[in-house]
């Protein structure tokens, strides 16, 4: 099997004024450690330019976009906005939105397609909540929500990853099985094998949900694990780089599951 560089994205959510962008110096500089691995971290979209001049080269990126190119859409945001403010990737489908905004699947493959028809790489996230694990009804979840918002296409100029989140993951320090992250990671890959062929190979896919220093090695040897999306634990350097190095220890190691 095919073994992904890593990808390990923060995501801030709502945290971030001018006095943490100390904190994303010190993260952007000590990430210069682990040259194997990708390091990204998703801002407040008012921050995004701050954030990118503070740290050259480092690769930062919104937290959602609106489909439309421009017009009549107050408060929202567009692609190019993004990435002429120098971000360089966003999230999108973040269940947060999915739930507070009540964003469609359809909404979010209409946001991926216009990041990636600009060139911002987009992260787009799935997940089941708690009732739908219980009920057994986690993989077909999942895979209902891809059918409806992974983009048509993948572009070549910008680059697709998809984050695996369970909502009863998120902030609250669970986490599913070994066996569970394995057995909806493979079933994320075979969607992208049926949909985009043997382009859905180099597609990699996250974990995001209550991803730690302490559990990230274990998570990170997992089959088509690619990376993780983080949040509470993105906020402090000592708590998001410890994670970096899980994924550059990692790298080159016999997947497990
Ligand atoms: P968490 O959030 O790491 O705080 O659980 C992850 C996310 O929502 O992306």
């Amino acid at each position: 099997m095919m073994s992904l560089r890593k990808l390990v994205a923060g995501n801030w959510k709502m945290h971030g004024l001018s006095s943490d962008l100390a904190e994303v110096r010190t993260i952007a500089e000590q990430a210069g450690g682990y040259p194997q691995v990708d390091v990204a971290l998703c801002v407040p979209s008012i921050l995004i330019e701050r954030a990118a001049r503070a740290v050259p080269g480092f690769a930062i990126g919104g937290q959602d976009v609106h489909h439309a190119e421009k017009g009549a859409h107050t408060g929202c945001t567009s692609a190019l906005m993004l990435l002429d403010a120098g971000a360089v990737l966003t999230i999108v489908g973040h269940s947060e939105r999915r739930d507070a905004q009540r964003e469609s699947d359809a909404d979010v493959k209409a946001k991926a397609e216009s990041g990636l028809s600009v060139g911002l790489n987009v992260i787009l996230c799935v997940g089941e909540s708690l009732e739908l694990r219980e009920g057994g009804k986690a993989v077909e979840t999942v895979t209902g929500q891809l059918d409806g918002s992974l983009p048509g296409d993948l572009h070549s100029a910008a680059e697709l990853a998809i984050a695996y989140e369970p909502i009863w993951a998120i902030g609250t320090g669970k986490i599913p099985t070994t066996a569970e992250i394995a057995e909806m990671h493979a079933a994320i890959r075979a969607r992208l094998h049926d949909r985009y062929g043997a382009d859905g190979a180099r597609v990699r896919i996250l974990y995001g949900g209550s991803v730690k220093a302490m559990n990230a090695g274990e998570i990170f040897s997992i089959a088509n694990v690619d990376g993780a999306l983080v949040g509470g634990a993105s906020l402090k350097a000592g708590d998001f780089i410890p994670i970096v190095a899980a994924a550059a220890a990692v790298e080159g190691a016999a997947p497990i599951a």
